[in-house]
């Protein structure tokens, strides 16, 4: 059963994969902070039942919500927002746990309402009820109906902030009395992982007394532009003779590329195979490819990942593999390159040629101009473009690479002007300082939000189990972390899998229990709760009938 759930996992992480690049065959962009890829380990496809023996509708029922399009100009109307919903653990009085899946569509996402997950085992033993919204301008759920410059002006943090508040104020839920939860009335939980873990941090910063309570997963809270420590994690994790040699070969090529002959450097090109591109940026940008297959890791990655694949190759001759030092550049070298050629190549780029695939300075081509709707890519980059950044690059010269220092955030910011050329006449760089100070990054102080990490995640840096910012664990705050890649522990099956994922998600289950335990309904102006008639008049009459609409307000 458990190799029969690791092929369903590996498959749907190859279908997840290759649907992305299907659409974005190139390979030169930074990876997004995906949550975990959608679940297929989905419990045996049965009924759904509820606690009280309801049949209910299957998980992936798509329900809609009626979203402002502008939360700045509600007079703009509102668009079909989708969402998956169930009620099979809920009962009276239990809290209603809202998870997004971020940057990508909601398609595949609705094993996130089951108890595979740790949104459904927090309503497994909360008697909770479970959503999975879909991110604005992401699959299906668009305010307008393509992704043009115009259209994505209402794509900012703070509207998806806005909806999330909104949709928790105002949807009537598909499940008994479902018109009568909203957060005065029932506790809401918000989960998120990944860029969704933080917008969880963000929205209970902005937007307190909302959300009762948080967990938020890998959560990027700071946005940084140049995000080399991005590489840091698997230079720490991956075995130590290919991080050595990677190190070596890369240095080898900056330096060549930055001082050698032209035929030295035509060398180098036509080792992987990438003799006719022009850009040197891009061809040694290109080699993070390899590096990047770290985050589609999980502790229940076989030692066949790709990642592992391409460290075999660099470091296993003749069946001999090398000591921790590596082998050195010269064999690295040749190993990586023949490795390009022979099998990842077609991976990376399928048929395509090397410039089409690999190259970033051709603006006309459709991966930069395709303004259709459910392009993931595109939505993702405009946040990156304006707000976050977390652009991929280099490290600084005095700390160890395992990418070329040739690629630096002035090279994704040109290429924001190819995708956004109405926005962005030249490049310039992101917006993450008023991001930071708005939503307070890695510095969040906020009661009952639980971070979730894992040590060997790229994106570890960017969240509050930095190397690069220290933060404590508390009560109201607790921060736990595992031996986890990104997100492990979102994924009941991580736990299973590793202890310490186990515990990062038993803790997390602790805080609930006790946080979820002292909700108090807000006093509403319900008959019984209404104050006393001599209170009642002492009382201005404006402030009592301002009253009211705030806490029915639809
Ligand atoms: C829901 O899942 C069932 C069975 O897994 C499948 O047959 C059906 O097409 C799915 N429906 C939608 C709307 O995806
Ligand atoms: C998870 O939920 C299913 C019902 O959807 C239930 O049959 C199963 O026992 C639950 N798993 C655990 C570990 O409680
Ligand atoms: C869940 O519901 C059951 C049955 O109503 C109840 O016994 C239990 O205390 C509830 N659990 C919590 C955490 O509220
Ligand atoms: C894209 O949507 C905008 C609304 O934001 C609309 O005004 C425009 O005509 C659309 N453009 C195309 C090419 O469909
Ligand atoms: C189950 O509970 C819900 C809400 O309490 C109620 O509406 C429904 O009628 C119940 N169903 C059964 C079969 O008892
Ligand atoms: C060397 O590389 C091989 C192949 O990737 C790996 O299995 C091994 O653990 C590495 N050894 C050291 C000491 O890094
Ligand atoms: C890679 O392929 C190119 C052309 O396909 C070839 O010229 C080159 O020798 C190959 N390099 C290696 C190291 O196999
Ligand atoms: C740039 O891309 C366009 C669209 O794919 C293509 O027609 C054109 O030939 C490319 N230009 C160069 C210099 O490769």
């Amino acid at each position: 059963m458990i190799g029969f759930i690791r092929l369903l996992q590996f498959l749907a992480l190859l279908g997840w994969v290759s649907a992305s690049r299907s659409r974005n065959p190139r390979s030169h962009v930074n990876r997004a902070p995906h949550a975990a890829p959608p679940l297929v380990e989905l419990p045996e496809s049965g009924p759904v039942v509820s606690r009280n023996g309801t049949q209910l509708p299957p998980y992936n029922t798509t329900f809609e919500f009626d979203q402002l399009i502008d939360h700045n100009n509600p007079s703009l109307g509102t668009f079909k927002q989708r969402f998956f919903h169930t009620w099979e653990f809920y009962e009276e009085g239990g809290p209603i746990i809202l998870f997004t899946p971020g940057e990508v569509s909601a398609t595949g996402y609705d094993g996130y309402l089951t108890n595979s997950t740790i949104n459904g085992q927090i309503a497994q033993q909360q008697n909770g009820s479970t959503i999975v919204l879909e991110h604005r301008f992401y699959g299906l759920s668009n305010p307008y109906n393509n992704l043009s410059v115009a259209s994505l002006q209402v794509h900012t943090i703070q509207q998806a902030i806005d909806d999330l508040v909104y949709f928790a104020q105002n949807a009537k839920l598909p499940m008994p009395n479902g018109d009568n939860v909203t957060p005065d009335k029932a506790p809401w939980v918000l989960i998120g992982g990944s860029y969704s873990g933080a917008l969880t941090s963000w929205t209970m910063v902005n937007k307190p007394d909302v959300f009762f309570a948080g967990y938020a997963s890998s959560a990027v809270v700071e946005a940084i532009t140049d995000f080399w420590q991005y590489f840091d994690p698997i230079r720490q994790f991956m075995p130590q003779n290919c991080s050595a040699d990677v190190q070596a070969v890369i240095s080898h090529i900056d330096d060549v590329f930055t001082h050698g002959t032209p035929a030295q450097i035509q060398t180098i090109k036509d080792n992987f195979g990438l003799g006719i591109m022009t850009h040197l940026d891009d061809v040694a940008g290109a080699l993070r490819n390899n590096l990047w297959d770290w985050q589609s890791l999980s502790v229940t990655s076989g030692p066949h990942a790709q990642f592992f694949n391409f460290c075999d190759a660099l470091e296993v001759k003749n069946g001999v593999s090398a000591g921790k030092g590596g082998w050195g550049v010269d064999h690295a070298l040749t190993a990586w390159g023949s490795y390009w050629n022979s099998t990842y190549y077609s991976f990376v780029c399928g048929n395509e040629d090397a410039e089409t695939c690999l190259g970033s300075y051709n603006s006309s081509q459709s991966f930069w101009t395709d303004i259709t709707v459910d392009n993931s890519d595109r939505s993702w980059t405009w946040i990156v473009c304006n707000e976050v950044g977390f652009y991929q690059e280099g490290a600084p010269t005095d700390w160890p690479s395992l990418v070329t220092r040739l690629v630096q955030p002035a090279y994704d910011e040109r290429q924001c002007t190819y995708w956004f050329p109405e926005q962005f006449k030249t490049a310039v760089a992101p917006r993450v300082g008023t991001t930071n100070a708005k939503y307070t990054g890695w510095d969040v102080n906020i009661d009952r939000l639980f971070f979730a990490n894992g040590q060997r995640d790229p994106w570890r840096d960017a969240t509050v189990s930095s190397d690069f910012h220290t933060r404590q664990s508390t009560n109201s705050m607790p921060i736990a972390v595992g031996d986890g890649f990104h997100c492990s522990d979102l994924i009941t099956s991580g736990g299973t899998a590793d202890s310490t994922i186990l515990a990062v998600q038993t803790k997390a289950l602790g805080f609930m229990k006790e946080w979820l335990s002292t909700f108090k309904p807000k006093k509403t102006l319900a008959r019984r709760d209404a104050p006393t008639p001599t209170e009642r008049i002492r009382k201005p009459i404006n402030a009592w009938l301002r009253g009211v609409p705030t806490i029915t307000a639809v």
